[in-house]
């Protein structure tokens, strides 16, 4: 069996952002800002090796054969609520894309994750999903949410965060080994309150401005 994949996007441009994104005092909308601009940077990376097509168009000088990537065919899957800022930057760059959500708690006594909402595009067997979640902590809701995710068969699944805890990591790829995972960072360790650390805190609540 190979290693399960976990692709470390270490474009300085990324790295940079994601600097600025972890700076306690950043605002609100600054830190907005810079998750729309590192979403449209890692479309860019986690796209890489998806397939294109060649269609007849017409230059100015003449016809010829030019590759596509088919955007329709690729389905952004995000875990709410936190999934949801990766939206914006990605679809920028992948406008045509369908999009996903899945709404999962974790459930206080039994710590099992709970689904709450689950919507995904038609004809999931034909799309490339890419599921979105800015943090991987415990990695308990990821691994609930491809689970899920899975039901609908999907031609491939990648998952998407910006910081990964190894701990989070090593639980995704157990459950899930076939699932290729990008990340900006994989920092230290998940500390007693499931924070990642150093981290940038509680994502969405930076993101919608709830602290
Ligand atoms: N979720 C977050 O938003 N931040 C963490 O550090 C861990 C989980």
């Amino acid at each position: 069996m190979t290693a399960p994949e976990v692709h470390h996007l270490n474009h300085p441009l990324i790295q940079h952002k994601l600097t600025l994104m972890r700076e306690k005092d950043r605002s609100t909308s600054s830190f907005r800002r810079l998750m729309h601009e590192v979403s449209m940077l890692m479309a860019y990376e986690v796209t890489r090796g998806m397939p294109t097509h060649l269609v007849e168009i017409e230059t100015p000088l003449e016809k010829t054969m030019a590759p596509m990537i088919d955007g329709k065919k690729i389905a952004l899957v995000a875990i709410l609520r936190a999934g949801v800022g990766f939206l914006d930057g990605m679809l920028e760059v992948v406008p045509s894309a369908r999009v996903g959500h899945i709404g999962l708690y974790r459930d206080p006594k039994t710590l099992v994750a709970v689904e709450y909402y689950f919507k995904m595009p038609q004809e999931m067997h034909d799309r490339d999903a890419i599921v979105l979640d800015p943090m991987l902590a415990t990695g308990n809701s990821a691994v609930a949410a491809v689970e899920r995710l899975k039901e609908t068969r999907p031609k491939s699944i990648r998952f998407v965060c910006l910081l990964a805890a190894p701990e989070g990591l090593r639980n995704f790829h157990a459950h899930h080994p076939d699932v290729p995972v990008y990340t900006a960072a994989v920092d230290r360790e998940l500390n007693d309150h499931g924070y990642i650390v150093p981290g940038l805190g509680d994502a969405g609540d930076r993101i919608f401005g709830t602290k």
